[in-house]
């Protein structure tokens, strides 16, 4: 069964002469916080998570995708994630603060 919502959460680690990535900024603790969380809500039949490689804007990790709307979000933390999860995963409304600036609305 396909879920409801899909989220791509960028895993790469470029190297460090290339600039910063995801990996380094953090990501693997905004995944562990978002699968508790999905855990937490029941939601693990309605949300996906999955890492995936370079979304492309590199210096605004932690970046991530939600599917199908096709929000960005930039620079999320493990603390944005409860908020994003009760706003945008359960809610369905995207949280702003949080948009990628490279993504136009
Ligand atoms: S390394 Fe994450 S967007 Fe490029």
């Amino acid at each position: 069964m396909l879920p409801e919502k899909h989220v791509f959460v960028c895993i790469a680690n470029r190297p460090p002469v290339v600039g910063p990535s995801c990996g380094g900024s953090g990501s693997p603790a905004v995944i562990e916080r978002l699968q508790f969380a999905i855990l937490e809500h029941s939601l693990m039949d309605k949300v996906r998570v999955n890492g995936c490689t370079c979304l492309g804007p590199c210096e605004s990790g932690v970046n991530m995708v939600v599917y199908p709307e096709g929000v960005m979000y930039s620079k999320v933390t493990p603390e944005d994630v409860p908020e994003i999860v009760q706003s945008h995963l359960i809610g369905g409304t995207p949280v702003e603060r949080l948009r990628s600036s490279s993504q136009s609305a």
